[in-house]
């Protein structure tokens, strides 16, 4: 059997990604995938200029986006399989890549049962996306007295990492989510931290309307933004996998510039085509399994939960070491800050 240095966990992120693969589940009820073993679908090659060469494993989880926002024991059982895969292939470390991470609480549900470490990736991610951030809201201030920005997911394990280490960075923070009692809980702390901040919380999408930048960062697996919810100029910068915006919503809005955010290019990487990924690209989460490997940080779990913020300085000053860099895309296309720059400017 082919060994491996670390593994990542995908799944389909729809059934027709799904029938891509596997043509004969048209015909299969989707209660059956719970007993199709996880598998590895994919290499994930690493090399750099001096000659090291790492090898992670694509395992997937042959279950589609809803099953796993279940968040019941079917589920905890077949994330808890991927990594028994994982662990008899040699991996020193897993990553929980898409929904496999929400499932069980970013890991923390299955932490005392995984005999190989695990790591949500989650630091990395809010690491990249507040950056992105920033640098965004530096471009729309050039332009605009004030930044405001809206956080769909913000009680999130991305979500809050994200709120906590972006205040102060742009002007406003709209935080949105379902459930009030957790919007509450967030917004408690952060008013006792930052009393005079200009921070709001609601239950509804539409609250995100007046701002000029709006992360999505939900864990849904249906669409949760509309049009009508966002203003002429804004930016949606999004990280979800599988993606909350539908593509036909938004064609149509030449005036809403649409970022494919929490992704990162490293230099001498390899994954697989079926990520969707091209040469030296890499979602943040699977990247943060990878350096965690390069730094030899594998020998306890990293990111579990929400994620804190000695993680995200940790794995960032790691990340730079590699020579990572910050990748933007609009729709699988490469995009630039300067074509993002020219947006803003024509519709300031
Ligand atoms: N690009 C990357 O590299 C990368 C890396 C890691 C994760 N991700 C993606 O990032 C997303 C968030 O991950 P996470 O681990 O932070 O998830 P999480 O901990 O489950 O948090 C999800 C957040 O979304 C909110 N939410 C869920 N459904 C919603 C809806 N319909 N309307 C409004 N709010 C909703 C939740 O609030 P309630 O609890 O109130 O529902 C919560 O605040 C996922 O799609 C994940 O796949 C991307």
């Amino acid at each position: 059997m082919k060994k491996y240095d670390f593994a990542f966990i995908i799944h389909p992120r729809d059934k027709q990604e799904l029938l891509k693969s596997y043509p004969i589940f048209r015909f299969i009820p989707n209660f059956l995938l719970y007993f199709i073993s996880p598998r590895i679908v994919g290499d994930i090659v690493y090399k750099d200029d001096k000659g090291k060469k790492l090898n992670g494993a694509l395992i997937a989880i042959i279950n589609l986006p809803f099953q796993f926002l279940k968040r019941d024991n079917k589920i905890k059982k077949r994330i808890l399989a991927a990594l028994k895969l994982a662990s008899k292939i040699g991996a020193k470390i897993v990553g929980l890549g898409s929904l496999s991470s929400p499932a069980v609480s970013g890991g923390l549900d299955i932490k005392d049962q995984s005999n190989v470490s695990i790591t949500n990736g989650n630091a990395l991610t809010a690491a990249v996306v507040t950056d992105d951030i920033k640098q965004l809201s530096k471009i729309v201030k050039l332009h605009k007295k004030k930044v405001h920005v809206a956080i769909l997911g913000a009680t999130g394990s991305i979500g809050q990492g994200v709120v906590h280490s972006l205040i102060g960075n742009v002007d406003s923070m709209m935080l949105i989510a379902r459930k009030q009692n957790k919007l509450d809980n967030l917004n408690n702390i952060l008013k006792e931290q930052h009393p005079d901040y200009d921070i709001s919380i609601s239950t509804s999408v539409s609250e995100a309307k007046e701002s000029d930048i709006i992360i999505v960062a939900t864990s849904h697996y249906e669409t949760v933004l509309s049009p009508e919810d966002v203003k002429s100029g804004a930016i949606i910068y999004d990280i979800t996998q599988p993606s909350n915006l539908k593509k036909e919503d938004w064609l149509s809005r030449d005036d809403v510039f649409v970022v494919e955010g929490g992704l990162i290019r490293i230099p001498g990487l390899h994954v697989d085509s079926i990520t969707g990924l091209d040469n030296e690209e890499s979602f943040a989460c699977l990247a943060e399994t990878l350096l965690l490997v390069l730094a030899d940080r594998t020998d306890q779990d990293f990111s579990l939960g929400y994620v804190i913020q000695e993680n995200m300085k940790e794995i960032e000053n790691i990340a730079k070491k590699y020579n990572v860099s910050s990748l933007l895309k609009a729709w699988d296309k490469d995009t630039s800050w300067g074509e993002i720059k020219r947006f803003i400017k024509n519709y300031a």
